[in-house]
């Protein structure tokens, strides 16, 4: 009888630590890089410029521009241009 109390309580914990999991790659999702942000947005409308196309200081302008453009947040640009500044 007390093993199958046992068992039930860890098939329990199983279950809520799958539940909470669930919850964190959801999250993840919003955590995008600023790589992943670049391929998903800037290719909607041409193809997506490659990160040495323009200097550090040119990806800063054109990060302001496209970000108007493309609606990204102001936390996404900054992935971004962090990403096309390397
Ligand atoms: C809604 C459409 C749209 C999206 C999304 C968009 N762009 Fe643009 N982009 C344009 C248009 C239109 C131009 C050309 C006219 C201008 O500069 O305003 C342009 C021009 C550019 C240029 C200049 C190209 C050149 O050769 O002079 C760069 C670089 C650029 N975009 C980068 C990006 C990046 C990086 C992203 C992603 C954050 C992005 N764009 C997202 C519409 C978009």
């Amino acid at each position: 009888m007390k093993k199958i109390f046992v068992v039930g309580i860890l098939f329990f914990a199983v279950l809520l630590i799958s539940m909470i999991d669930s919850c964190k790659v959801s999250q993840k999702v919003s955590m995008k890089s600023g790589a992943q942000l670049w391929a998903e947005n800037c290719q909607r409308c041409h193809n997506t410029p490659s990160p040495s196309s323009f200097s550090p200081e040119q990806w800063e302008t054109i990060g302001m521009h496209m970000q108007t453009r493309a609606l990204l947040t102001e936390d996404e640009k900054k992935k971004i241009v962090e990403f096309l500044k390397q």
